[in-house]
């Protein structure tokens, strides 16, 4: 962790309820944060009631790339916005694989998120394949540089998470060492782009981060937090998920 301020980011994915956010905010609202941000991610009809409580930052799992009109079943940013969300995942490899998501589509995503003022947690990752034929590197530079091109001012306006697909819902996350050295190979990528913004923008690991494996995580020097998917559906190992990011 570093001069950079650590956000704790939860996924629910199309998981919790009501009854769980009531639960989350709860337990969130008995301590102090000042020293991190906490996102949750609810399913897009939690937002309102999580922009209800107050508690902490808002974000959507998904955002249309068009502004209005004719879509069926799309969500625009300003709709999320309206929701109460600030922040918006994008790009998150369960989009990419069993959605069909593209560079393009999600370069234009991004359009729609940074142009409204919503920040994107634009998520990038290699699967394992790609890991085994010694691929990683690659693949994230080839992610980051579809968003770069499109949109070079996205460096200073996103959050960035590293998320290898091997990783997610496995429940073997990444060793501290295997994830540090993929955010700082991140990191460089980025600074050929901008140094000033790719020192500043925080780059979050995600997959199967637990209470147990979270803050010999977050204590790597590039690893500026977490965004948690199924660790985040129990409020008590969230919360603890949460403070070892302080
Ligand atoms: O976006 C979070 C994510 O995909 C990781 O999920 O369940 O491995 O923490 P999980």
């Amino acid at each position: 962790m570093t001069h950079r301020k650590p956000l704790v980011a939860a996924n629910w994915k199309m998981n919790g309820s009501q009854a769980l956010l009531a639960e989350i905010t709860a337990l969130l609202a008995s301590t102090n944060w000042s020293k991190i941000d906490v996102l949750l991610c609810p399913p897009a009809t939690l937002l309102p009631g999580l922009a209800a409580t107050g508690q902490c930052l808002i974000g959507a799992q998904n955002i249309s790339q068009f502004s209005s009109g004719a879509y069926t079943g799309e969500l625009s940013a300003s709709l999320l916005m309206e929701a109460g969300a600030q922040y918006v995942l994008i790009g998150h490899s369960e989009r990419r694989t069993l959605f069909g998501e593209s560079d393009e589509l999600l370069a234009a995503k991004m359009q729609a998120a940074i142009g409204h003022g919503l920040t994107p947690v634009f998520c990038i990752g290699e699967n394992l394949q790609q890991r085994q034929q010694e691929k990683t590197e690659q693949v994230l530079a080839k992610q980051l540089a579809a968003v770069y091109a499109a949109h070079p001012e996205f460096i200073a306006k996103s959050v960035i998470a590293y998320e290898p697909v091997w990783a997610i819902g496995t429940g073997e996350a990444a060793s501290p060492e295997q994830a540090q050295q993929a955010h700082a190979s991140i990191r460089q990528q980025l600074a050929t782009y901008d140094a000033k913004a790719a020192a500043a923008v925080r780059i979050l690991y995600g997959g199967s981060v637990n209470g147990k494996n979270a803050a010999e995580l977050f204590a790597q020097q590039d690893i500026d937090g977490g965004l948690v998917g199924g660790a985040s559906l129990n409020a008590e190992e969230f919360f603890q998920i949460c403070q070892s990011a302080k």
